[in-house]
């Protein structure tokens, strides 16, 4: 399986911030915002991953991850000339997707809890059809919504409706098999001028091949549109990262326990990274093999 991080879009809504720095490349708490999705798709135990974004941030991304070795993954980059949607980049990645299965995340999404490796790993070994999860939020006429009928079938998908049917918002991460690409080839431009995502997902609806898993409780999905978001998410890293000691979605670290790069690996990581603590966290994890 492979795997897509979208880390392009305007970023508007979180200007001035972004007047010169791509959104995906700023600080949630104590790393750059792409290290959490991809350490989320590192967990879904998915190596072969391209990043999509713009002309101008492109090299950025390149310069921090480079082709992605030190982590025992495979990198690659495709530039989005405009941002068209959600869609519109399953279109440009149709070169890389190929025939294979792949997830898509999106490069603003934080995901974290005890169950998620259950929610990825079930989702990751379907062989056909998309995976979407529902979770509950407060406010989902932010997002895509989900509405299920009695028996939990899904009746319909909207993207940000004013009235929403229910309050399962789609989160920013899809697990699809190569006939999405399709499928985004057929979608027409939205009111906002987007190529949406939810078409796609209606689209394996009407072939009775989208599954719906419910992220529970236990799990937390994490925003970043607006600034508040932003703080909030920080915020809640630094707590869980002060009282366990253990940090949240570093993709060192994950890249280690996956065993795709061995303790000398991680040594040479850690070790220039001292005095901003982060390389201390790494070089306790070899001291401590059993969290
Ligand atoms: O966060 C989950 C929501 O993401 C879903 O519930 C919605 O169904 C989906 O449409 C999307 O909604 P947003 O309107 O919030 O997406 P946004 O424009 O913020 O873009 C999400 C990420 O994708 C962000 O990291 C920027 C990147 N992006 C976005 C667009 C439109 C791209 O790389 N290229 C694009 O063309």
């Amino acid at each position: 399986m492979k795997g897509i991080i979208l880390a392009g879009g305007t970023g508007s809504r979180l200007y001035p911030l972004t007047a010169v720095l791509s959104k995906q490349l700023m600080p949630v708490y104590d790393k750059p915002m792409i290290y959490y999705p991809l350490a989320t798709l590192m967990q879904a135990g998915i190596k072969d991953i391209l990043i999509i974004s713009t002309e101008q941030d492109l090299p950025s991304f390149k310069k921090l991850l480079n082709d992605g070795s030190q982590l025992g993954i495979k990198l690659s980059y495709q530039v989005q000339h405009e941002p068209k949607g959600l869609a519109h980049a399953l279109i440009i990645a149709e070169n890389f997707i190929k025939n294979d299965n792949f997830a898509m995340i999106l490069g603003d999404n934080l995901f974290y809890g005890q169950t998620l490796p259950t929610n990825l790993l079930k989702a990751a070994n379907r062989t056909s059809g998309c995976t979407i999860f529902g979770y509950h939020v407060a406010h989902p006429e932010n997002y895509g919504v989900v509405e299920f009928d009695r028996a939990g079938i899904v009746k319909s998908i909207v993207e940000k409706p004013q009235q929403p049917k229910s309050h399962f918002a789609i989160p920013g991460i899809y697990f699809f098999d190569s006939q999405a690409v399709g499928f985004a080839k057929n979608v027409v431009l939205s009111e906002r001028g987007e190529l949406e995502i939810v078409d796609v997902l209606k689209q394996y609806l009407t072939k009775q091949e989208l599954n719906v898993e419910i992220m529970g409780r236990g799990i937390a999905w994490l925003d970043t549109g607006t600034h508040a978001d932003l703080l909030a998410a920080s915020q809640f890293i630094e707590t869980i990262d002060n009282r366990q000691g253990l940090k949240i979605n570093c993709p060192e670290e994950q890249a280690f326990r996956n065993g795709w790069i061995d303790a000398a690996q991680l040594k040479a990581i850690a070790e220039p990274l001292m005095k901003s603590g982060y390389g201390a966290y790494l070089l306790n994890i070899l001291q401590e093999t059993d969290v």
